[in-house]
């Protein structure tokens, strides 16, 4: 009706290390929510859409070489590009999936080991982006990940590099997320994963802030 404000949508995040599910999860909590008649996106960071997303997918593929600092600031630059129409979208009664955040950012470049760029410096830039109303932690054991098959060609894909990112998720892990076994079968997985991700799209509906991270 003219003049009604719609409720928010909400904003349900999945993370985890490489071939935990998250992708497979996340394109099928859309279709979920939205036969459910929630009007539901599909979201995914890095965005190689765009301009610094392009810089990002060359560095990925090892096209190009970039400082461990300046790609985890492209990496977050990224997000920032794109707030101001998450924060549209949500008002509007979107609620918005998302394959990967800050969580990741800070994940991969902690994980590098590299002198300085530590949890803290790694944070810093996404202070202030929107915060997840939901952030869904898929968990697999290195020897389950293993099992799934060989990783893909890009950087980061190694055994070595995917143990740091598990080491630096779990330090970075808070209270309010919820940790998933991934270690199960997808139907199974999904049914936790609807749970969760509606009791969030409740909240929001009902009237619940979009908080900012890590404030
Ligand atoms: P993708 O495989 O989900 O497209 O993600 C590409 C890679 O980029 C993946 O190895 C995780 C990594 N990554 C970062 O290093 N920083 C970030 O901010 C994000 C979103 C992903
Ligand atoms: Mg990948």
């Amino acid at each position: 009706a003219a003049g009604k404000v719609a409720a928010r949508g909400a904003f349900v995040l999945f993370e985890g290390a490489d071939r935990c599910g998250k992708s497979t999860q996340a394109m099928r909590l859309v279709h979920t929510l939205e036969a459910r008649g929630v009007e539901a996106e599909l979201w995914r960071y890095p965005d190689r859409a765009t301009a610094m997303g392009k810089m990002i997918d060359q560095y990925l593929r090892s096209k190009s070489e970039m400082e461990d600092g300046a790609i985890h600031l492209l990496f977050a630059a990224n997000r920032w590009e794109k707030k101001a129409l998450m924060e549209r979208k949500l008002a509007s009664g979107v609620t918005l999936v998302c394959d990967r955040y800050s969580y990741s950012g800070c994940a991969f470049t902690a994980a590098k080991g590299v002198d300085g760029l530590d949890l803290e410096w790694c944070r810093a830039p996404e202070v202030g982006l929107p915060r997840p109303d939901a952030l869904m932690y898929l968990e697999l054991s290195l020897e389950d990940a293993a099992k799934r098959g060989g990783f893909g060609e890009e950087r980061y894909e190694t055994t070595e590099m995917q143990r740091a990112v598990k080491a630096s998720f779990e330090a970075m892990r808070e209270d309010w997320w919820d940790v998933i076994d991934a270690n199960r079968e997808p139907d199974v997985i999904q049914d936790e994963v609807l749970r969760i991700a509606l009791s969030a799209v409740e909240k929001c509906r009902a009237g619940r802030e979009l908080k900012r991270l890590w404030q």
